[in-house]
Formats: C-alpha cells, sequence, structure tokens
C-alpha cells in the first residue's frame, strides 16, 4: 500500500493481507465448481458432513459432467423415486408449475411466461418472456438434463438482437437484448409471431442492460451442462457476443471501469436511485466479461475482444475490490474522511462527506462481515444492501475468497434484516418518507418494505444457495429453503413479499410467478448435487499477475497478454 490509503482493502474479519489477493488471474483455468474444503467460522458439525458429500460429489464430477441425460435424479416427478432422501412434497408441485409457464413458439418451447396468474386481472406484461426471469428456468432444465428449450431461447433471442431497434427517432445499439418477448398466435392463419420489447414498452422507457449479460453467462452455462461447444462457437453466436461487448466496452468520457447506467435497468426495472454504477450490474458485467473469455475465439474478429475484456476485467476487478467494498474498517475509514482533497495521492478519492453516511449503516454493519455497497460515484456512496450484485460477486470471483466469505459472514450476522421469515432481500434497508418521495418519484409500488424497496424475492434462493456452496456455507442455504418450503406453495409462489420480516404476500405481488419457482428448484437442485455450481460459478483466476503493485492506481497498469494469447 506504500503510503496509500486503499479503502477497503485490508480488513476482512481476521483474514491474511488482501494486497496479493486482489490480482486477477485471466488464464483459462477450467472453472469447476470450488471445492469447500476449508472449514468456515460458522460451519457446524452438520455442515461438516456436507461438505464431505459435496466433496465426493465434486469427485466425481467427470463423471457427471457427461451429456444428455437426467443428472439430478431428485428433481422431476419421474424422478423421485430413484431419491435415497424423502424429497420435498412441493417439487412435484413446482416442477408442474414451471412446465405449466412454458411458451412454444411453432411448437418449439422457446422460453417461460413471467407469471401464470389467472386470478390477476392486469396482465401487464407478465405473459412474456422475460430475459432475466428464464435464467433460473433454464438452469432448472439444463440440470434435469433438458437443455433443447434453452437452445432454442438462446438462439430466439439472438435473432432478436438482430432486429432494427427504435424508440421514436432515435435507433438503439445493435447489440441491446430484449428485456422481454411474445408469442403472437394466430389460430385463423396458424402462424405464430415474435413480439419484442427492447424498453420501449417497459415502464420508464429504460433498456436492460442486464438481458446481454445474462444472455452471454446463460450460453456459459448451456456448454458447460451439455458439453456442446457448436452452439457457442457458431458465427451467430460470436457475433451476438462481439455486439454486446461492443455496446459495453466502448470508450466515453468515464474515469471508472464500471458500467454507467441509466436507473431501472435491471432487475429492478424502476426508478429507485440506482442510477450511477449500480452493483446489481457491475457484478454482471464482470461475470460476463469472464464467460465471454472463455467462449470467444481467438480469430481476426474475436481476437481484439478479448484482448479488451482482460484489460477490463484487470481494472474493474481493483475498482470494485477497493472502492465498492465495506466492512466495519472501511466504514470507520469512511467516518473519518477528510474532504477536499485535491491530486493522486487522495485517501478520499470520491471526495465523499461523511455526514453523507445514513444513520443505519452504523448498526448494521457487524464486527464481523462485509459487502459491496449499491453504488460509487462522486461524492456519492449508496450503502445499500444489494443481494443479486453480491451473489454474483461471489459466483463470478470477483468477490476475492476473503471478500466473499465476509459476505456469507454478513448474512448470518444481519439474518433477520436480511431473510427475516422469506429469503432474500433484493435491497436493504428500504427507503421511506421524504427520500422514498425523492428517490422513487412516489413510486406507490416501491413503498418502504415492499418490492424492490426492501422487498424479499423468493427467486433470489438460487443465488444465495449458489453462494453458499462456493463458500462451503451449505447450511446457510439449507435454513433459507426451509423457510421458503414453508410457505412458497401455500401461498402459490409469489414474486415477492413484504414487510420487514418478509411475512405478507407483496401488495402487487403475482402469483404463480414463474422464477419464484424455477429459483426454488434450482436452489434445491444445487444443494443436492453441487457439481451443478460449476454452470453458474467462475473460479478465481490466479494465473495473471499485474505488472505494477496497485498503490499506483492512477496510472494505467500494463497487462501481460501472452499469458492468455
Ligand atoms: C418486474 C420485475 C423484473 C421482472 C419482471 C417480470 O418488472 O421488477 O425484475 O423481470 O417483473 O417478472
Amino acid at each position: 500500500m506504500n503510503g496509500f490509503k486503499e479503502p477497503g482493502m485490508r480488513n476482512v474479519g481476521s483474514y491474511s493481507s488482501m494486497a496479493d489477493d486482489d490480482d486477477l488471474d485471466l488464464s483459462r483455468l477450467p472453472d469447476r465448481p470450488k471445492l469447500p474444503i476449508e472449514r468456515q467460522r460458522s460451519c457446524d458439525e452438520r455442515s461438516m458432513t456436507e461438505l464431505s458429500i459435496n466433496v465426493r460429489a465434486l469427485e466425481s464430477f467427470d463423471s457427471l459432467y457427461s451429456p444428455g441425460g437426467m443428472r439430478s435424479g431428485f428433481s422431476t416427478p419421474a424422478s423421485t423415486a430413484r431419491n435415497p432422501f424423502e424429497p420435498h412434497p412441493i417439487i412435484a408441485e413446482a416442477w408442474e408449475a414451471l412446465r405449466r409457464s412454458i411458451v412454444y413458439f411453432k411448437g418449439e418451447p422457446i422460453g417461460t411466461i413471467a407469471a401464470y396468474d389467472h386470478a390477476s386481472e392486469e396482465v401487464l406484461n407478465y405473459d412474456q418472456v422475460f430475459v432475466r426471469d428464464f435464467v433460473p428456468s433454464a438452469l432448472a432444465f439444463l440440470m434435469n438434463g433438458e437443455p433443447e428449450m434453452v437452445k432454442n431461447f438462446l438462439l430466439k433471442t439472438l435473432y432478436l438482437q438482430g432486429w432494427e431497434k427504435r424508440i421514436d427517432r432515435f435507433k438503439l445499439g445493435e447489440g441491446v437484448m430484449p428485456a422481454s418477448f411474445k408469442v403472437l398466435h394466430d389460430p385463423v392463419r396458424k402462424t405464430d409471431t415474435l413480439v419484442a420489447d427492447f424498453g420501449e414498452s417497459a415502464i420508464g422507457r429504460v433498456a436492460p442492460v442486464d438481458s446481454g449479460f445474462w444472455w452471454i453467462i446463460l450460453l456459459r452455462a448451456y456448454t458447460k451442462s451439455t458439453g456442446d461447444s457448436s452452439l457457442a462457437e457458431s458465427p451467430e453466436c460470436q457475433k451476438g457476443i462481439r455486439l454486446i461487448l461492443t455496446l459495453c466496452l466502448s470508450e466515453g468520457f468515464d474515469t471508472f471501469p464500471t458500467l454507467l447506467c441509466a436507473d431501472g435497468c435491471s432487475m429492478i426495472d424502476r426508478r429507485m436511485g440506482i442510477y450511477g454504477y449500480p452493483i446489481e450490474i457491475q457484478a454482471l458485467f464482470f461475470m460476463a466479461l469472464r464467460c465471454a473469455l472463455t467462449m470467444l475465439k481467438h480469430d481476426s474478429e474475436g481476437k481484439e475482444f478479448v484482448e479488451r475484456i482482460v484489460k477490463r476485467l484487470h481494472a474493474l476487478s481493483y475498482h470494485m475490490r477497493t472502492y465498492f467494498w465495506l466492512d466495519f474498517q472501511q466504514l470507520n475509514d469512511i467516518y473519518r474522511y477528510k474532504t477536499e482533497e485535491y491530486s493522486h495521492t487522495a485517501v478520499n478519492k470520491f471526495n465523499v462527506i461523511p455526514d453523507s453516511i445514513p444513520d443505519w449503516v452504523f448498526d448494521f454493519m457487524p464486527t464481523r462481515g462485509g459487502y459491496f455497497i449499491g453504488n460509487v460515484s462522486p461524492a456519492r456512496m449508496d450503502f445499500r444492501w444489494f443481494a443479486l450484485g453480491n451473489c454474483v460477486a461471489i459466483l463470478s470471483s470477483l468477490a476475492t475468497p476473503e471478500q466473499s466469505m465476509a459476505v456469507m459472514d454478513l448474512i448470518e450476522e444481519r439474518w433477520e434484516e436480511l431473510v427475516g421469515e422469506m429469503p432474500l432481500k433484493v435491497t436493504y434497508p428500504a427507503i421511506e418518507s421524504h427520500e422514498w418521495r425523492i428517490v422513487t418519484g412516489c413510486d406507490p409500488k416501491n413503498t418502504r418494505w415492499s418490492y424492490h424497496n426492501g422487498g424479499s424475492w423468493p427467486v433470489l434462493l438460487w443465488l444465495l444457495t449458489a453462494a453458499c456452496i462456493k463458500t462451503g456455507r451449505p447450511q446457510i442455504a439449507r435454513r433459507a429453503i426451509e423457510l421458503a418450503e414453508n410457505r412458497l406453495l401455500k401461498d402459490s409462489w409469489p414474486e415477492y413479499y413484504d414487510g420487514k420480516l418478509g411475512r405478507y404476500i407483496g401488495k402487487q405481488a403475482r402469483k404463480f410467478q414463474t422464477w419464484s419457482i424455477a429459483g426454488y428448484l434450482v436452489a434445491k437442485m444445487m444443494l443436492e448435487d453441487p457439481s451443478h455450481l460449476g454452470m453458474v460459478s467462475l473460479e478465481e483466476d490466479k494465473a495473471m499477475k499485474p505488472l505494477i503493485k496497485r498503490s499506483a492506481s492512477w496510472t494505467c497498469p500494463e497487462i501481460s497478454l501472452d499469458l492468455i494469447l
């Protein structure tokens, strides 16, 4: 650190110095599931037994990793008979509901509808296939050895990406993937037509930045699960990846490697004060870049992108691990920040005014644990917790192993706040009163402790479970799944729950929300067979070391590319 006070990099519990850990290695290491070998502080006897089962399961990963076939043995009603443990009775119901949500195009399954809620008078756009919503469905089908629909989905969305996209007189970037699409059936002519929404019909007209990232992540999951790399290697998919990358790697006036975003451009698709550099997008951006790197061909067109990705990943991981990370020590440092520092030696790089730290965060921050905060930009730190961004940071290894452990510690320490009676709070805490008026624009759907504003979303269970398995804490996932199991079927699979503890079915929550169903199934299947984790997780890459130390963060680090080329 050479006299430079680098926020956030030193104190993650009592773990060793992170100075050597934040260098991202980008060699093509096989990204298998990480073996949860090291015993963590919170592991009890039960979890250790589970871990040894997990290790055995992972040891036989290669034999499991055979294309096709029913691998889960614990998922569909048909396969439950083979399960040596007693499956939870709601699994069969969940599969039935999931299959009911399948959407067909010319007789082929191409995705799942967002919600199959006949009781709701207002369908809005919940009758569409959302790209982000389809991800847990796709994982469930992949884990169950049914990849066809996933392939159809990837190809259809690729085709939609190729459309000319206009909003009023403005033409959107070529690479933009739709937020959602639907199939119009004409019973008279017997034709099917696709209609896509790139943000022009969405509330607030915001284009989904996350769609393209999810598409890349899903393409890798498909490749990993089936062992079939021909789809990813096809010229169409290679072009699709490059078009998405062109959008997010383009140069602008930015001084940060993070991606500048409009409010509402992710799962949180309404105004919620996440404009700027939201963690939800930065973590997905990082993961998509790493996934793209494993799939891009090193041909004349791909090579340039590979080089750009490597540079960006390097800068992005440094930036996120340093400036977005918050733990007790870091909070204390910010609290004591001086302001108005000028020059490269500034400690308070973004001129954050300590008075802007909200009161709640001082109580919320445990001595053990930490997390990536919501947003960092000039004089603005959004200290809120965002579940998706933190889980994806763990899965993509954007978080160092120490940071990953600290996030899990935080979840344990703040269980009541972040999980309560229904996993998992999408954001914490809720914003209220005057702040709610200003930040949400008086959005009646996003009142305090509801929907995106501190609501609890069962879909996040699969991300939490994956993060738990990766960090060797399956007992946390088990606890969360038990909570969900007690209510989800009884409540007809709501989209979200409201209240500080998540006790109430959300004010305007749809029932039979597909990703609530699929998220639960994926969580169950992953716990049962941890080798599935490899589909959605990337190992930390250690082979590439930066040539200079990070104390010189204001210079442009040189990167040794020969290691990856
Ligand atoms: C809501 C959610 C969004 C989701 C969509 C369909 O708009 O905010 O994340 O994709 O519903 O379920």
